[in-house]
């Protein structure tokens, strides 16, 4: 069976061996809230800073007996557990709540709390607060009052900030370099993923994008703007087959995106399952001899079959090993600048 010629994931080799130094920048980024705020020199200084921690070349001085809020008003588990195990080993301290719906903040509560009061009061007991919640613009209303950095761990449909830096980094391992390489998006391309991922690959300067999109939803304006204007060419294919056969990468998601924790979108009907076009099996994959690297932000539902796991294409589990690092560098970069 011919796969791919890669090693496996966890073998993928550096490009460059890194050498860091801290850039000086920290006063740039206050607070995290939208890849469109990320420039090209950080997105690398990021990318750099996670691998120097990945490797243990740099210790993280600003940030050991700091405090970090984790308000997750959203299920999480990989931004959750990333953010928490990144704060550990910065040697900084998480405080939250398990169950933010037992919190003044509630949503039904007639004492309801705002999410500006609550940022107001929260950064009295910390000096970084990370947020997951169902609103777009949430973490920026916190921000906005906030005596400390806010970190936007996802906002409804809008971004999800941290994910694009992780999913940057984890394409960068598996390719070697972005640049002139064909980088697909399978599933339903509104999620906060596409979304902030779409605005970092500005800076890679890749071949195109390829969108397999769900019939029923179009990929959003605002996503093919920020593409056009970035002067990448983009293309749509009604099956993942064609993103197989063609693409150097896929960064698959759900087909039904109510399935994962985000609220509908107004007039959002939810699928009944996945359609078998948008599915990647280990068939498909030796039928088109894809060399195509796989990749997801994860939880998956049937987009990616699980028997697919074992082949040298996958990667999102080394994406998720990674994510760590990258969680890291947000974090110390944030807390040693403030
Ligand atoms: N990728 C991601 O945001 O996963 P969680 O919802 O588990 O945090």
């Amino acid at each position: 069976m011919a796969y791919v010629s890669v090693e496996a994931p966890g073998k993928l080799a550096r490009s460059t061996p890194p050498k860091f130094t801290r850039s000086g920048r920290a006063g740039h980024l206050r607070h995290l809230l939208s890849a469109k705020a990320i420039d090209s020199d950080e997105v690398d200084d990021f990318c750099r800073m996670a691998e120097a921690f990945e490797i243990g070349s740099v210790s993280a001085p600003g940030s050991a007996g700091k405090t970090v809020a984790l308000l997750f008003f959203q299920p999480s588990t990989r931004t959750r557990l990333g953010f928490e195990a990144a704060t550990v080993a910065l040697g900084a301290h998480p405080i939250g709540m398990e169950d933010m719906s037992a919190s003044r903040t509630r949503t039904n509560a007639r004492t309801r709390e705002s999410l500006e009061d609550c940022a107001a009061v929260v950064s009295c007991f910390c000096d970084a607060i990370v947020v997951r919640h169902h609103e777009t613009g949430a973490a920026a209303r916190m921000a906005a009052k906030s005596q400390m950095p806010v970190i936007n761990a996802g906002d409804g449909w809008n971004e999800h900030p941290t994910q694009a830096l992780v999913d940057i980094y984890a394409l960068r391992r598996g390719l070697g370099s972005i640049r002139g390489r064909s980088i697909a998006f399978g599933g339903d391309p509104r999620g906060r993923t596409v979304r902030s991922l779409v605005q970092l690959l500005r800076f890679e300067a890749p071949r195109e994008i390829v969108f397999c999109p769900p019939p029923h939803h179009a990929v959003p304006a605002d996503l093919l703007s920020a593409i056009t204007e970035n002067q990448i060419r983009y293309r749509m294919v009604p099956d993942i087959e064609y993103a197989l056969a063609d693409c150097d990468a896929i960064m698959m998601a759900p087909y039904d995106m109510s399935e994962i924790g985000e609220p509908a979108a107004s007039g959002y009907v939810p699928p009944n399952e996945t359609p078998e076009s948008h599915i990647i099996t280990p068939e498909k994959i030796e039928r088109t001899g894809s060399n195509a690297l796989l990749y997801h932000p994860l939880p998956r539902l049937e987009e990616i079959h699980p028997s697919c796991d074992v082949l040298p294409n996958a990667m999102y589990f080394e994406q998720v090993r990674l994510s760590k690092f990258m969680r890291m560098a947000v974090l110390d970069r944030l807390l040693s600048a403030n």
